[in-house]
């Protein structure tokens, strides 16, 4: 919605040449350190995806982990991490991606899922989609099934909505 999408613009400052010149990094904390806000968008994600959609949320290593927690506990669904590699304790499946310079892995227990259960996906950015694709991936790959993949702000000019086609995919804001 237009109000909703405001609240995520209103608690996001710009930061020029983060992490190195040329890039705008998006900085979406103080939007999280106010508790309106941050309740507001949370409740925003909960009421897109209705009462009955998804059984568990996964939230993505870092930023994605703020969000998902807060959605896992408000609809009683649980969370389940997708982890930078070499975190998780158990064993685990991997998917890498590319990043601009080089690559990168996320990491899920390879148990975190029961066959079928749909699992909503959840990050704060939408960027190139490299990260989503492989959250997204690792999901199927452990036995899930995609209920979602939702962000709160996607970066349009960046196309990752395009690399998840035909997946559905849930933006609060599209810049
Ligand atoms: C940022 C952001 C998304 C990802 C989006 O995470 O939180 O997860 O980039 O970019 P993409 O669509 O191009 O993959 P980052 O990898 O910087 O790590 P963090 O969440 O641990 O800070
Ligand atoms: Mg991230």
């Amino acid at each position: 919605s237009p109000e909703l999408a405001a609240v995520v613009l209103s608690g996001t400052i710009d930061v020029h040449d983060f992490p190195k010149p040329g890039i705008v990094f998006k900085d979406l904390m103080p939007l999280f350190a106010d508790g309106a806000a941050f309740k507001r968008v949370v409740d925003g994600i909960v009421e897109h995806y209705g009462p009955d959609s998804f059984d568990l949320v996964a939230g993505v290593e870092a930023r994605g982990f703020l969000v998902a927690a807060a959605v896992g506990y408000a609809t009683g669904a649980g969370v389940v991490p997708i982890r930078k590699a070499g975190k998780l304790p158990r064993k685990a499946l991997s998917a890498t991606y590319e990043l601009e310079y080089g690559e990168a892995t996320l990491e899920v227990h390879e148990d975190a899922f029961i066959a079928g259960q749909r699992v909503l996906v959840v990050d704060d950015v939408l960027a190139t989609g490299g990260t989503a694709g492989a959250a997204l991936e690792l999901v199927e790959r452990a036995g899930g099934t995609v209920a979602g993949f939702t962000v709160l702000m996607e970066l349009a000019f960046l196309k990752g909505r395009e690399r998840l086609s035909p997946r559905t995919v849930h933006a609060l804001l599209t810049v």
